[in-house]
């Protein structure tokens, strides 16, 4: 694989695919810039080289539409308060116009296109589509590492149009931490994995147990596993489809001799509601009207404990439904813990990485991914659509 260090871009014509799938409030503000942010090293670095920068990125998901609420407006606003260069707004991602803007675009200029979703063949991994990106384009530059576990036409397809393709700094720095908790862990080495569903940590969990000491769980997927082994959950949240399955993972635990571990003690209330009255449980049967909410104190005592032994950690998944205060103390506590830990520790985007920015430690994580789905991806197939498209290219 390629990276910036190795191509001169003097004078080039530079796609560089991005991630500004930025949080945007009702009024169309950014609620958070750092996925922006976390691109800048990479940006600026091409602008110092003298490369001529055209930027691309999806916002959303508004299915092959041009639905202006989806417009990379106020991200073309907040890029350009963030570098001195002017940022140009193209109108589209491909056309004429956007031919012409790539042609006119001068030194201290950047040029960012539209939202790639806008066109089907985006998502479709379309090639006379990435051809088209490709237009006017010299080298290619991914540092979109939250949409790497995409094959889309700008993140795969675009790869075998250009002359060379790179991994921009943002793309090291996610690869360079996740594949030191997958190929050389220092032990011992926990894994947190939490949120609702079973389902989307299926192949995760399988990947882990060849490599992880201990997995903690956490989050309304536990009810699942409860129930798998005969447990009364009350009306928590269960995966009915995918009980026999979460029987069966059970079973390669012990297989494995994975310390596996599920919360001792529950938070739980009638409803997922700030108004609910919480209640501290800690056997089964669940009261037959209340649902699991969050982990109770001694899981958080019990899990601390084994995090502070860590030597890596990777976590992925709140322990609850941390966004409603009453809820969110297990959560919030797990993240002071891997905080306090001396681990090497590797948060996995999405709500996990929320709740280390919301608990006010995020100075002390040694990295907050910036691809909840592409973090949780990597670890479970060790690799992405994105990152082979990168190395084939080079081969
Ligand atoms: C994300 O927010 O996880 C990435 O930008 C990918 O977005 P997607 O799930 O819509 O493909």
């Amino acid at each position: 694989m390629l990276f910036l260090q190795n191509l001169d871009f003097e004078g080039k014509n530079v796609f560089v695919r991005v991630d500004f799938n930025v949080p945007l409030d009702e009024e169309g503000n950014i609620r958070d810039d750092t996925r922006i942010k976390a691109a800048l090293p990479t940006i600026k670095y091409l602008l110092e080289q003298k490369a001529k920068v055209i930027i691309a990125s999806h916002l959303g998901r508004p299915k092959g539409k041009f639905i202006p609420e989806f417009s990379l407006k106020p991200v073309s606003k907040r890029l350009s308060e963030l570098i001195p260069q002017e940022v140009i707004l193209a109108p589209d991602v491909i056309g004429d116009e956007v031919i012409k803007l790539k042609k006119v675009l001068k030194e201290n200029q950047v040029l960012l296109l539209e939202n790639l979703r806008f066109h089907p063949e985006e998502t479709a991994n379309d090639s006379t589509f990435a051809q088209l990106l490709a237009q006017e384009i010299d080298y290619y530059v991914n540092d979109a590492f939250g949409v790497c576990h995409r094959a889309h036409a700008s993140v795969v397809a675009i790869t075998q149009y250009v002359k060379k393709s790179a991994a921009g700094f943002l793309v090291k720095k996610e690869i360079d931490y996740l594949s030191k908790a997958l190929h050389s862990p220092q032990k011992p080495y926990t894994a947190i994995l939490g949120g609702v569903k079973v389902s989307d940590k299926i192949p995760v969990i399988e990947n882990l147990l060849k490599k992880a000491d201990a997995i903690l769980i956490g989050g309304a997927m536990a009810y699942t596993f409860f129930k798998a082994q005969g447990f009364d959950v009350g009306r928590s949240l269960v995966e009915e489809d995918k009980i026999d399955l979460a029987r069966l993972l059970l079973n390669r635990t012990r297989e494995e001799k994975v310390n596996f571990l599920l919360p001792s003690d529950h938070i739980v209330a009638a409803e997922a509601d700030p108004g609910a009255e919480p209640k501290t449980v800690d056997s089964f049967p669940l009261p037959p009207d209340m649902m699991g909410l969050d982990i109770g104190p001694k899981t958080v005592e019990k899990y601390s404990d084994i995090l502070a032994r860590a030597r890596t950690i990777f976590w992925n998944g709140p322990m609850g439904v941390f966004e409603i205060d009453t809820f969110s103390r297990g959560t919030k506590k797990i993240a002071e813990a891997v905080a306090n830990s001396e681990a090497l520790s590797i948060v996995g985007g999405g709500d996990s990485a929320a709740a280390v920015y919301k608990s006010g430690v995020s100075d002390k994580i040694s990295h907050i991914s910036t691809g909840g789905g592409a973090s949780l991806e990597f670890i479970a197939n060790e690799t992405l659509p994105g990152i082979e498209a990168l190395t084939e290219k080079e081969k």
